[in-house]
């Protein structure tokens, strides 16, 4: 058995639910080496795993992480699928630093990006997302996380109708991808890119075989449309029944803005109805004031169950290197 000296304390502003504390903390103490820390992590990975679904959140501190490689060694101890990038409809731009790990995401620090379920604007979607932070920003640069499933109960309180048409009917996103990267967009990454491909013809098919909607407009630009997509999820019985609002709901309504992009024409039901104005800003207050701010320090990982915890990324100055990789692809259905 791996020997290290590991704590649960409390931090500053955690939050308590019934069962569970958002985000559960890990403090490491002493100077172990990378070794025994993947040791630590490998010896105990299912119980980490289902921490991460029951609270969300799992933060790491004060372990022997300095590098972009010792991220990759670490979490590659939890013996997960890796989801690459490459793989990923994803519409960030981002730079691989090895094959599990890449930049978060490309935009410039004033861009603010908006809490998100990673991909759940695209049929194909990890379970686990983890952040390491390499170096955090000189302000601001939180990551705020926000638990979904309390969203969903407290939206469903509050607009019980809302709740049971997103239930009901689904969601459709659409958005426009470029002809090239434009790193200077929080959803800048080009068609061919984000389809894998580098004619129209085989993005016309590659749309076809994922349900899309794709239209050329003006620039070589991509408008696609997504197949409906659900908008609440139920999650495993392990923990109870849990329903989460895993979509992109916040995100798009609020952030899908560039040069190409219009929030209000990025999202409606699976029906084609616009969603209810009051109902989506009341989802964003909501998810305000639910949300933690994770307060970077260099060495952090955080693990999140992406199910259950949406995540997004504060405006800053000065430089954030803040890293990612995802795990476990599901489709939807
Ligand atoms: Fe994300």
């Amino acid at each position: 058995m791996s020997n290290l000296s590991v704590t649960c304390p409390a931090v500053d502003r955690q939050q308590t639910f019934s069962d569970s504390v958002f985000p559960f903390v890990y403090f490491c103490d002493g100077s172990p080496s990378l070794e025994d820390a993947r040791s630590w992590v490998a010896e105990r990975r299912e119980q980490l795993l289902a921490e991460a679904t029951q609270h969300g959140a799992v933060l790491f501190r004060g372990f022997p992480v300095n590098t972009a490689e010792d991220f990759d060694g670490f979490i590659s101890a939890l013996e997960l699928p890796n989801f690459p990038y490459q793989q990923s409809l994803s519409n960030a731009v981002r730079v691989n630093r090895t094959e599990r790990v890449f930049t978060a995401n490309e935009a410039p620090p004033e861009v603010n990006i908006f809490l998100h379920h990673e991909m759940a604007q695209t049929p194909i979607f990890p379970h686990y997302i983890m952040f390491f932070c390499e170096q955090p920003a000189e302000t601001g640069g939180a990551t705020p996380i926000c638990r979904s499933d309390v969203l969903l109960e407290r939206l469903a309180e509050q607009q019980p109708q809302f709740v049971a048409d997103c239930l009901a009917k689904g969601l459709r996103y659409t958005n426009v991808m470029p002809s090239s990267n434009d790193p200077q967009s929080g959803m800048g990454r080009s068609w061919q890119s984000t389809l894998g491909v580098t004619t129209r013809e085989a993005a016309e098919q590659r749309l076809a075989e994922l349900g899309y909607q794709g239209e050329w407009i003006e620039g070589g630009c991509l408008r696609a449309t997504t197949p409906v997509l659900p908008a609440i999820r139920e999650v495993g019985e392990a923990t109870g029944e849990r329903r989460t609002f895993f979509n992109q709901l916040i995100a798009a309504f609020k952030g899908w803005r560039d040069t190409r992009n219009d929030p209000s024409k990025a999202i409606c039901h699976g029906d084609g109805t616009p969603l209810e104005r009051v109902a989506v800003e009341q989802a964003c207050d909501l998810a305000d004031e639910l949300s933690f701010d994770v307060p970077w320090q260099r060495g952090d990982v955080a693990l999140l169950d992406n199910f259950i915890a949406m995540h997004g990324r504060r405006t800053f100055s000065g430089t954030r290197k803040v890293l990612a990789s995802l795990a476990d692809a599901h489709r939807v259905g």
